[in-house]
């Protein structure tokens, strides 16, 4: 068997730098690399629906908005396969299956589950969809035999989750699925990416994200209203890097190559390093900094978007023949999982002719 990646995104909002150095940057760069013989990328609107039941429009709006990104990031439809979740039935009906498999209180364990429902208010209101979204997701992946999913730290027990459904399935009805493994960034910072304003997390509700599609002055406006060290008040005073949102950043972005090209007073991050934090250097030059990196990455991204806008059609007839591929996938993994169960009776010859002799002769 092959390295299959399978990896996807909740439509809910415009991608921004979070998803870029927790996922998305990583994906293009396996996409090239030759070594997966199938790369799957899924627009997971049904997962994004288990907690906005009540506002599908959202949905609805953003999946074209998150393959725009996609496609403006490198991402190519003539290597991989990008489609849309809930075109793809055979999921819904893996997951019934897993779900005679994972317990309640295993489920309310999920530390990433329980966050979600703590930032959504749900308190003891949590619709039984939210709550299964792990085993759906076990679906996604074990659908299309995945080996490994690129993807964020905070998606690291949703494939413990998936790990467990795989070893249980297994030993119950004998070797089916894949287990899968997930590919973390290798990189601290992108682990993950706080907001600008230096909160843990970039969240659209927040008002912290850069997006992909941001014009460049949004993105410089951003830049300069970063959050840095409280302390760091004068030129001179000494400031820390630690939990500054703009270092932060640079650990995410920056390369040797860019102190030549617009910082050449240094010669690596750690010297600038040393430098803010034994005084002297102001927030204003190391943001003007950043900002140069950021915009170096974004606007080739911001160009290609441009275009791929030109022509939606097209790009709806992108996801519907990558659904169509997707779902062929699902289906012969469904067909195996419905034969070691043992509940494709229909082309089960021998339990056919089983139950006729039992009833024979009575
Ligand atoms: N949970 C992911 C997110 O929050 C989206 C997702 C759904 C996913 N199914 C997946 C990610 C399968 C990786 C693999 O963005």
């Amino acid at each position: 068997m092959g390295k299959i990646i399978l990896t996807g995104d909740r439509p809910t909002g415009k991608l921004h730098l979070g998803h870029y150095v927790g996922s998305l940057r990583r994906r293009v760069e396996l996409q090239n690399s030759g070594a997966f013989d199938r790369v799957f990328i899924m627009i997971a609107d049904a997962q994004a629906l288990t907690d906005n039941a009540d506002n599908p429009e959202k949905i609805r709006q953003n999946i074209i908005e998150v393959a725009l990104d996609y496609l403006a990031c490198g991402l190519d439809p003539e290597k991989i396969t990008i489609f849309i979740q809930s075109q793809i039935p055979e999921l819904c009906e893996l997951a019934f299956y897993y779900m005679n498999l994972v317990t309640v209180s295993r489920l309310q364990r999920n530390p990433t589950v329980k966050t979600e429902i703590q930032m959504r208010g749900f308190s003891t209101s949590i619709p039984v969809g939210f709550f299964t979204y792990p085993v759906s997701q076990a679906s996604d992946i074990t659908a299309f035999r995945a080996t490994t999913v690129p993807a964020g730290e905070d998606q690291e027990p949703m494939i413990e989750q998936t790990r467990e459904i795989v070893r249980r399935f297994n030993a119950i009805y004998g070797d089916t699925l894949v287990e899968p493994e997930i590919l973390l960034p290798d990189n601290a910072a992108c682990l993950r990416l706080p907001g600008t304003d230096g909160k843990a997390k970039m969240s659209k509700s927040l008002g912290n994200c850069i997006y992909l599609s941001d014009t460049a002055d949004d993105v410089r406006n951003r830049v300069m209203g970063m959050y840095t060290d409280p302390g760091h008040i004068r030129v001179q005073d000494p400031g820390k890097v630690e939990g500054n949102t703009v270092f932060t950043y640079l650990d995410a972005f920056c390369r040797p190559e860019h102190f030549a090209r617009y910082l050449p007073d240094y010669a690596s991050l750690d010297e600038l390093k040393v430098h803010y934090q034994r005084g002297g250097l102001g927030d204003v030059k190391v943001k003007k900094f950043l900002n140069a990196i950021l915009q170096e990455v974004l606007e080739p991204i911001r160009t290609r978007r441009r275009e791929f806008e030109q022509d939606i059609p097209a790009i709806y007839r992108m996801l519907k023949a990558g659904s169509e591929t997707a779902r062929t996938v699902a289906a012969a993994t469904l067909a195996d999982v419905r034969r070691a169960m043992r509940i494709d009776y229909f082309d089960d010859a021998e339990l056919i002719e089983e139950q006729s002799k039992k009833f024979k002769g009575r």
